[in-house]
């Protein structure tokens, strides 16, 4: 399967999953990674892997609808089966997102529907949590509200920072990021009638 991702900064799990690409415990191929941001990191990285790397800059458009437009165009153009959001910091359209409906997974590092938005670590050291964690989700219009794929749980323990827990976290992410897009890949999990649906074995 081909896969398009989309970052905005680090790209670690970009590198994950492309990772696990190349070791065959993905069924499929990073084709493309875009960034809103020239700056990413993630891009040399995905470079350097001698993929394809395009960059669409927000600022040179004047709405959303004109941005995620052109962004469906680039990303299209690539003829994707998988769009994979990865640390990709926009808001997106409705249009969008029916687009990709079945097609496009996003990471967020909170246990969804438990603090949708920025700031996940900081939330929930202030909540007094004792148990966070990451979800990865079919993206739908709604932000981080679509149906979950799966889930990890990470402990928070007294005294921990939130660089403690993002690290933590991202140990997580880069672990079940890449088992859910294989799913996806194998076509065992899908997104019926706005239900996850897996076949197989976890
Ligand atoms: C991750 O923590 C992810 O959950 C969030 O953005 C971060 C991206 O990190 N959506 P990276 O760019 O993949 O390193």
């Amino acid at each position: 399967k081909r896969i398009v991702v989309l970052i905005s900064g680090t790209g670690s799990n970009m590198q994950a999953i492309q990772q696990a690409c190349e070791n065959g415990k993905v069924a499929g191929k990073v084709v493309a990674v875009i960034s809103n941001k020239a700056s990413a990191k993630g891009l040399e990285k995905a470079a350097t892997k001698g993929i394809d790397t395009e960059v669409l800059s927000h600022k040179e458009f004047d709405s959303r609808e004109a941005y995620d437009a052109e962004l469906k165009t680039l990303i299209d153009s690539y003829q994707p089966d998988l769009v994979v959001l990865a640390g990709f910091m926009r808001i997106l359209t409705g249009e969008f997102t029916r687009h990709y409906e079945g097609r496009m997974f996003n990471i967020h590092p909170s246990l969804l529907p438990k603090y949708k938005g920025v700031n996940t670590h900081q939330r929930a050291l202030d909540a007094g949590d004792t148990e966070h964690g990451v979800s990865v989700h079919f993206v739908t219009e709604e932000l981080d509200g679509g149906p979950v794929a799966l889930q990890a749980k990470v402990p928070i323990f007294e005294g921990d920072t939130v660089e403690d827990i993002q690290a933590r976290v991202h140990e997580q992410e880069h672990r079940i990021y890449p088992l859910v897009v294989n799913w996806f890949c194998q076509e065992r999990l899908k997104l019926e009638g706005g239900r996850v649906t897996l076949d197989g074995e976890v």
